[in-house]
C-alpha cells in the first residue's frame, strides 16, 4: 500500500496534487511520501515482532537505495539503522542523526580510509568480505588501538532469481567468503587482540519474490553459526540481508513482510542470537516517484508511436539496465484512448527507453506522467549524463512538501570541471 492516489481527476502524493509539485519545482523531479516510508518500515517491524522468536532485530536500512538525508531522517525517527557501502554513505546516515551504534558498514572493497574512518565513528558491525580485508581491517585497529566488530558476509552459494545484475548470493558472484573461510577467519579473528568477531551475515540478491532461496540460505547461515560454536567461538550477530521484493505490477506478487517474518522465525527458532536485517527497495521503492512532462508524441508514418518525455536514463536507468518495468500513470486523468506507444527520453541511446509498446492514452505535449514505485535505486543511480543536471527530490508529508534536493543550475555543473592549463 502506498500513498499516491487518484483524488478527482488528479494523482496525488498524499494530500499534493503532483501538479502543483512540477510547477513549483519543474521536471523531471522524484516525489516520496514520508507517510508511505513511515508505513514500509513499521510494517516490516511489525511483522518481526510478531515473532518471540525474533527477538528485537536490528533494522538497518540500505542506504544505496534511496541515500537523501530527509529519507534518512523519517527512518531514523522510527529507530532505523543504517546498512552502508561506502565513507559517503556513513557519512550521510549520521547527518540524518542514525547512530553509529546501528551503522553496518558492508561492500567488497572497502578502502583503508573508509575503514579508518568507520572504525573511528564506532560503526556497529563492519562486514568483511575476505581474507586481505579482514588482514586489512586488523592493522588499522591495531594501529587506531581499538577492537574491530567483524561480522563475516558469507556467500551461501543459492540461486535467488531475479536480474542477474542484482544476484549475489552464488560461489560464482564477488560477495562474501564461503563457508570454510568463514570458519577458519572467524578462529583466526577470535585469536587477534584487536579483531572481535561478532557473527556472520549473507544477502542473496534483491527483488526475490520467492521465500524459498531466503529460507535455503538462512538455513545454511544458522547451520554456520552452529558449527563455529561447535569450534568453540561465540557468535551473536546473524545479519540475513535484504533483498526482499516489491509489487511493480507486472511480477509475481512478492511474499509479504508477515510470510518472510514467519519464515525467519521457523529457520532461527532456538539459535538465540541477535538478528538484523538490511531492506532497502522494501521501504523506499513504493514511496517514491518520478514525474516527468511530454515533449510530444511523435508518430512514424508506419505508425510505430514515440512519446518522449523530459525524463531519460540519467534521471532512471533502472528500465535500461535490468529491463525493469515501471508502470507510467498520466497525473492528470484523460478521456483519450489508450493505444501502444514506446515511452522514451531525450539521451542519445536507443537504450533509453522506458517501455516499448505500453498502452497509454495519447498525451499532449506538455502532459505529466509519473513513473511509479520509482523511490528505491531511482535518484540514487542518478547521473548528468548528456550533461543534464542531476533530478530534483521532494519530500511530502500531508499537505506539505518540501524540495529536500534541488536540481543544481547549469554553472554549478559547470563549476567542478577547471580546464587544463595548457588549454
Ligand atoms: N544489503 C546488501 C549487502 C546489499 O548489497 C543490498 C542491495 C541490500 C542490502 C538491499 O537490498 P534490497 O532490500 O534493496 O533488495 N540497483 C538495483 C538493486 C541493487 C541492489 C544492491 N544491493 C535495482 O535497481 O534493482
Amino acid at each position: 500500500m502506498n500513498h499516491f492516489e487518484v483524488r478527482s481527476g488528479e494523482l496525488h502524493c498524499e494530500d499534493v496534487p503532483l501538479t502543483r509539485i512540477a510547477d513549483a519545482v519543474g521536471t523531471p523531479v522524484y516525489v516520496y511520501s514520508q507517510a508511505t516510508l513511515e508505513r514500509h518500515f513499521n510494517v516490516f517491524r511489525e511483522a518481526l515482532h510478531a515473532h518471540a522468536a525474533l527477538g528485537e532485530p536490528l533494522i538497518a536500512y540500505a542506504v544505496k537505495a534511496n541515500s537523501n538525508v530527509s529519507v534518512l531522517r523519517v527512518l531514523a525517527a522510527l529507530g532505523a539503522g543504517a546498512d552502508t557501502v561506502s565513507e559517503g554513505e556513513i557519512r550521510r546516515a549520521l547527518a540524518a542523526g542514525i547512530p553509529a551504534d546501528r551503522i553496518v558498514f558492508s561492500g567488497v572493497g572497502k578502502r583503508r580510509a573508509e575503514i579508518e574512518f568507520a572504525l573511528t565513528a564506532g560503526v556497529c558491525e563492519i562486514n568483511v568480505e575476505s581474507e586481505p580485508e579482514l588482514e586489512l581491517i586488523a592493522a588499522i585497529a591495531e594501529q587506531l588501538t581499538l577492537q574491530a566488530p567483524v561480522v563475516f558476509r558469507v556467500n551461501p552459494d543459492v540461486e535467488a532469481g531475479g536480474h542477474a545484475k542484482i544476484a549475489t548470493g552464488k560461489a560464482e558472484n564477488k560477495f562474501g567468503v564461503s563457508f570454510s573461510e568463514a570458519r577458519r577467519l572467524y578462529a583466526a579473528a577470535a585469536a587477534h587482540p584487536h579483531l572481535s568477531p561478532l557473527g556472520v551475515a549473507c544477502h542473496i540478491g534483491s527483488q526475490i519474490t520467492d521465500l524459498a532461496p531466503f529460507e535455503a540460505a538462512f538455513r545454511k547461515m544458522r547451520g554456520l553459526v552452529e558449527d563455529l560454536r561447535a569450534d568453540g567461538l561465540a557468535v551473536e550477530r546473524l545479519d540475513l540481508g535484504g533483498g526482499l521484493g516489491v509489487p511493480y505490477f507486472n511480477a509475481p506478487e512478492p511474499p509479504t513482510p508477515a510470510d518472510y517474518a514467519a519464515m525467519v522465525a521457523r529457520v532461527v527458532e532456538g539459535l538465540d542470537v541477535r538478528l538484523a536485517f538490511e531492506p532497502g527497495r522494501m521501504i523506499a521503492a513504493n514511496a517514491g516517484a518520478l514525474i516527468a512532462r511530454v515533449i510530444h508524441r511523435h508518430e512514424r508514418p508506419e505508425g510505430r508511436k514515440f512519446l518522449v518525455l523530459d525524463a531519460a536514463m540519467n534521471d532512471l536507468i533502472r528500465p535500461a539496465m535490468y529491463e525493469s518495468f515501471h508502470d507510467i500513470r498520466p497525473v492528470l486523468a484523460t478521456n483519450a484512448p489508450p493505444e501502444p506507444m514506446d515511452v522514451v527520453g531525450p539521451v542519445c541511446e536507443t537504450g533509453d527507453t522506458f517501455a516499448q509498446g505500453r498502452s497509454l492514452p495519447a498525451l499532449d505535449s506538455g502532459a505529466l506522467v509519473a513513473f511509479m514505485s520509482a523511490g528505491a535505486y531511482g535518484a540514487a543511480m542518478a547521473s548528468e549524463y548528456n550533461s543534464r543536471p542531476l533530478v530534483p527530490e521532494v519530500l511530502v508529508s500531508g499537505d506539505k512538501f518540501a524540495v529536500i534536493r534541488r536540481r543544481p543550475t547549469y554553472e554549478e555543473m559547470l563549476a567542478d570541471e577547471t580546464p587544463a592549463g595548457w588549454l
